[in-house]
C-alpha cells in the first residue's frame, strides 16, 4: 500500500514572512492529516529557517535542485551535504524548468541523483513530454528516457529512497491538466519501466506523483486513478488555504 505523497514546490516564490506564514499552514493540515506524507521545498535561502519552523512536525522538507559535486570551486552552487546540514530529507531533480530553462541533461540529472542519494537524501525524479513531443507520439519514449537515464547507475536500495513525479511540461502552470486517463496511461507505463530496470517488487513500492496544474478542485479526481499517488504542486502550494485543501483532500 502505497502513502499518499502530496508535496509543494515553491519555485522561486515567497519572501521571508509569506514563507513563515505558508510553513504554519502547512504544518498545521498536516497534523490533521496523518495517513499522508507531506513535503515542502522553498527556496534555498529559507531552507534554514523552514527546517526551524517545521521541527517536530510531520511535514518534510527538500530543495529544488542542487549542484552535482560535492565541494569547491562551484560559485552559485549548493551541495547535497549543506542541504543535509540545514535539515533538508529530500531533493527535486530534473524538474522541467531546469531542463527546457537552464539546459540540464539527463547526464547531469544522473550526476545529480546518484550525489543526493550518496549524501543520504531523497530524491524526487521528474520525467514528462512537451507539447511538441506528445503530438508526435513521443511521450513514452521521453519520458522512458528520463527515467533509465535519470536512474543510470542507481543500485536497488537506493532507488527504494526515490519518488517519480510524472509532470507533463505542457500542464505546467498553465491552467491545463493531464485527464485522469492521460495520466493514468504515463503512470501505469513508468510503474513498467521501474519494473524493468529494477523488479516488480521495486515497481510497487514506488510512489508516483503526478504534476501539472494540481488544484484543490482537481486533486480528488487524480488520486482516485490506479497509480498517482501523489502530486508535485507548484501554483497552488503558494496559498496557505489552497495547499491544505490538497493535503486534506477527500478520498
Ligand atoms: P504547477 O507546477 O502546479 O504550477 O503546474 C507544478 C510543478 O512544476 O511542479
Amino acid at each position: 500500500m502505497r502513502r499518499p505523497f502530496l508535496a509543494g514546490n515553491w519555485k522561486m516564490n515567497t519572501d521571508r514572512r509569506s514563507a513563515s506564514d505558508l510553513v504554519a499552514a502547512v504544518r498545521a493540515s498536516a497534523d490533521r492529516r496523518s495517513d499522508v506524507d507531506v513535503a515542502v521545498f522553498p527556496p534555498f535561502v529559507y531552507l534554514d529557517e523552514m527546517a526551524r519552523a517545521l521541527a517536530g512536525s510531520r511535514v518534510r522538507l527538500g530543495a529544488q535542485n542542487m549542484c552535482d559535486a560535492d565541494s569547491g570551486a562551484h560559485t552559485g552552487e549548493i551541495s547535497a551535504a549543506m542541504l543535509k546540514d540545514v535539515g533538508c530529507e529530500l531533493v527535486v531533480l530534473g524538474h522541467s524548468e531546469r531542463r527546457h530553462v537552464y539546459g540540464e541533461t539527463d547526464a547531469l540529472v544522473n550526476a545529480k541523483v546518484k550525489a543526493a542519494l550518496a549524501a543520504g537524501l531523497e530524491v524526487i525524479l521528474c520525467a514528462g513530454e512537451t507539447q511538441e513531443e506528445r503530438e508526435g507520439g513521443q511521450t513514452e519514449a521521453v519520458v522512458r528516457r528520463h527515467l533509465i537515464e535519470g536512474l543510470a547507475g542507481v543500485s536497488r536500495k537506493d532507488a527504494e529512497c526515490v519518488t517519480i513525479a510524472y509532470e507533463p511540461v505542457w500542464a505546467i502552470g498553465t491552467g491545463l491538466t493531464a485527464t485522469p486517463e492521460q495520466a493514468g496511461q504515463v503512470h501505469t507505463y513508468l510503474r513498467g519501466v521501474l519494473a524493468g530496470l529494477y523488479d516488480q517488487e521495486l515497481a510497487d513500492m514506488t510512489r508516483i506523483q503526478y504534476g501539472g496544474s494540481v488544484k484543490p478542485d482537481n486533486v480528488k479526481e487524480l488520486m482516485s486513478v490506479e497509480g498517482i499517488d501523489g502530486a508535485l504542486v507548484g501554483g497552488a502550494a503558494l496559498k496557505g488555504d489552497s495547499f491544505t485543501a490538497i493535503i486534506e483532500f477527500d478520498n
